[in-house]
């Protein structure tokens, strides 16, 4: 089957992330087009995933947008339309993974009269879209998508909540390969040694800097520890939040933590990070609509905490397989940072069947066999 699938971001957030999975099985012949150049770029062709830049043009839609706006972006889009039905008419499917390529993908699928997939990487709520933004993706959706994939439970609800037709979801869960996230024992300790974490407590976070990501929660957090307990925050600005990290520096200074908060900026070692960690945060202040960084951790066979919302809360059983807390809850936090500082063994075992629930649940295999299957039932295959 050949597929064009459509991304809007040159930047490797989690939905692109994802995307390289997915993409890979068809990558004989499957296109991706962005509409952004970018390190993603570089990343579809290291894994040997054909790749276009579409358009060089921004699209100015921004996540809070109005109408008037919305409509000024629809004279900037038309050619990128245009572009993308001509292409389509050289594949079987147009597979949209961000909304501004279900906006594109779907006046394209019309156009080239292509069956249209739209996965899902968002929570369709009011914390994370404004109203005309939530109205354009499910009137879209709802006319043009023969087949929606959301990441979670949260995900699809939220599409419903928002007015989209349930009988067109299907949820299948982000993919990961385990075997990337067993790390030799050397590895970590050349890691520990280079950024002088040898004798602390190390608390990992790994999302891009981004207001609603909560960094700014581990690091109040942070603050109620002696010296040895220190935190890495992995992860840069992605989407042009750089007040938001200048807020982040602002905070470790006053708080005098220059010491024991490292910004490690975007790296592409994240299992080696995270096994040098001694527990991963996840503090997202919005519901997370998935969070690969939560099932990264469990594969690496670390202990999680993370903010009980969204799809997190599908991922981890309190005290099971990771920790919950209330999301901004500082103190709470703080609890169960303190709680695997004092009982090493107790979160081991947590940790073990972490792994163990994460090889089972998200193994890319069976995860692309069931995206197959749905793409395969609404090609009527
Ligand atoms: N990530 C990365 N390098 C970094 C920080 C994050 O490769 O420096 C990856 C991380 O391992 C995860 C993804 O970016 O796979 C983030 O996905 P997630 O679903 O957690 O959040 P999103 O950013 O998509 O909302
Ligand atoms: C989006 C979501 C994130 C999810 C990722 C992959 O970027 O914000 O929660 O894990 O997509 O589906």
């Amino acid at each position: 089957m050949k597929i064009l699938f459509l991304d809007q971001s040159g930047k490797p957030g989690g939905a692109e992330l994802c995307l390289i999975d997915i993409a890979k099985p068809y990558r004989q012949d499957c296109l991706v087009g962005l509409f952004a150049d970018g390190s993603f770029k570089t990343l579809l062709e290291e894994n040997q995933i054909p790749v276009k830049v579409l358009t060089r043009k921004e699209i100015e839609v921004r996540k809070k947008s109005s109408v008037v706006q919305g409509l000024r972006s629809l004279g900037q889009i038309l050619p990128l339309i245009l572009t993308v039905a001509k292409i389509a008419r050289e594949y079987d499917l147009i597979y949209a993974n961000t909304q501004k390529a279900l906006a594109i993908g779907s006046l394209a699928s019309f156009l080239s009269n292509r069956p249209l997939v739209y996965h899902l990487h968002d929570i369709l709520s009011p914390e994370h879209f404004s109203e005309t933004n939530r109205r354009i993706a499910i009137a879209l959706a709802n006319k043009f998508v023969s087949l929606v994939i959301a990441n979670s439970q949260a995900s699809k609800d939220a599409f419903i909540d928002a007015g989209g037709k349930s009988e067109i979801v299907k949820i299948v869960y982000n993919g990961f390969e385990p075997a990337k996230y067993k790390v030799e024992k050397s590895e970590v300790n050349h890691i520990r040694q280079e950024l002088e974490l040898d004798g602390k407590f190390v608390v990992g976070h790994f999302s891009r800097l981004a207001p609603w990501k909560g960094q700014h929660i581990l690091i109040e957090a942070i603050a109620n520890f002696p010296d040895n307990v220190i935190a890495i925050l992995v992860g840069d600005a992605l989407f042009g939040e750089q007040e938001y990290v200048s807020k982040l520096h602002k905070q470790v200074r006053d708080l005098g933590l220059e010491n024991r908060v490292k910004f490690l900026g975007f790296r592409d070692d994240i299992p080696q990070l995270m096994t040098a960690c001694d527990l991963v945060s996840h503090t997202s202040t919005s519901p997370e609509p998935f969070g690969r960084v939560i099932v990264e951790a469990m594969l690496c066979q670390k202990p999680v905490v993370a903010a009980k919302a969204g799809g997190a809360i599908e991922l981890i059983d309190h005290e099971v397989n990771g920790f919950l807390t209330t999301p901004e809850n500082t103190q709470e936090l703080t609890q169960i940072i303190n709680k695997c500082l004092k009982n090493p063994e107790q979160i081991a075992s947590i940790a073990k069947t972490a792994r163990q629930n994460a090889t089972e649940r998200f193994d890319v295999i069976n995860i692309n066999q069931q995206i197959t299957q749905h793409i395969k039932s609404i090609m009527g295959l």
